[in-house]
């Protein structure tokens, strides 16, 4: 069965190829899109991460196509109600980076709260003065979690760890979390600092946009690691100039594939009618001084990156053996 991995470094090739040893695979660096989908049409299983367009306009084209092995947790990405209609298997990693994306958000936090990149650059010029760097303590304040799956309850419990007090606000609340289950509301109006983990959905689309501002406390932080279109990043640049929010640590955009090809920016932009106007929100947020973006990091450490990689073949070599694992949807 011939298996097609896109998006793929050389040291990831170098890990997956003995993991999936005796199988007709090829690598590539490429993203699969509308461009190269013809040149691997025959493939029958793809592996990806989440810059390949796995859209039904591409997926129609792979007539023989058995099963999607994404080398990611969320599968926003993937046309799901078409992978079913076609009968097309989707599997994912589910668990690989709690500690990894939770870590993240800590990163991005103390990097605003002690206004680091600030602080470095400053010394870096030979200047030493603390002047305007005031900071502020993690210590009693108030973290409201959105979605507290995996990844929000290991961000649960580092927030703990620094003494804050943790809110939590979830659709399928867990049992034995250790924080303060609250409604979506109240988790608004009483957080100090909003971390947003709840998967990129419909239904979970602009899930803070201008009323959920609106009723937060003055001078919130808010940080996404989950998924750009959670944010309606128009309201949330009001909000930043309004002071309603204080800073934002930001790990993804909406229109983060358009940003990532700067490249191909404006030839992306015209020819797959990205919603420009979010686009532009996006450039404002990467140059307001309040926020810090990061280009969808949260998950890049070498720990997570090798469960990725051994679950993935693992999800492979499953299916293979007739006993599919992970299946998503
Ligand atoms: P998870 O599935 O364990 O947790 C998600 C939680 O969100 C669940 O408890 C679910 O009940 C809750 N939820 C879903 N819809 C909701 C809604 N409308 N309102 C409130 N709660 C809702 O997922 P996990 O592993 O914690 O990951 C969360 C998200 O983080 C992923 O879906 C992915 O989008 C993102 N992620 C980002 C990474 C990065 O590098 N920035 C890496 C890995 C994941």
């Amino acid at each position: 069965m011939n298996i097609v991995c896109f998006e793929i470094e050389d040291w990831e090739s170098d890990t997956l190829r003995p993991l999936c040893r005796n199988l007709d695979i090829t690598m590539t660096s490429d993203n699969l899109d509308q461009d190269n989908a013809d040149k691997y049409a025959d493939t029958r299983i793809i592996s990806c991460f989440i810059y390949s367009n796995l859209r039904q306009p591409v997926l129609e084209k792979f007539k023989n196509l058995k099963l999607i092995a994404t080398r990611s947790t969320g599968t926003d990405h993937i046309d799901l109600d078409y992978c079913r209609q076609r009968g097309i298997a989707v599997c994912n990693v589910p668990a690989y980076g709690e500690h990894t994306v939770a870590e993240h958000v800590f990163a991005l936090l103390l990097a605003l709260s002690r206004h680091i990149p600030q602080a470095a650059q400053r010394t870096r010029e030979g200047d030493f003065s603390f002047k305007g760097l005031c900071g502020f303590d993690l210590y009693g304040k108030i973290m409201g979690i959105i979605g507290t799956g995996t990844i929000g309850l290991h961000a649960a419990r580092i927030a703990k760890g620094f003494g804050m007090n943790v809110l939590g606000y979830d659709t399928q609340p867990h049992q034995n979390a250790d924080l303060t289950y609250v409604t979506f509301e109240q988790l608004l109006s009483q957080s100090d600092i909003i971390s947003l983990h709840v998967p990129g959905t419909p239904k979970t689309r602009h899930m803070l946009s201008e009323k959920e501002f609106s009723i937060m406390k003055d001078g919130v932080i808010i940080i996404n690691t989950a998924r750009g279109p959670v944010i309606d990043v128009r309201a949330l640049l009001r909000a930043l100039q309004s002071g309603k929010v204080r800073a934002a640590g930001l790990d993804v955009l909406p229109e983060e594939p358009a940003i990532r090809e700067e490249a191909e920016l404006l030839r992306e932009s015209f020819s797959q009618k990205h919603d420009l106007e979010t686009l532009l929100a996006d450039y404002a947020l990467l140059h307001n001084k309040n926020v810090i973006v990061t280009p969808h990091s949260a998950f890049y450490t070498k720990e997570a990156l090798d469960k990725i990689l051994h679950t993935t073949s693992e999800n492979i070599m499953a299916f293979l053996r007739g006993a599919p694992q992970n299946i998503v949807g």
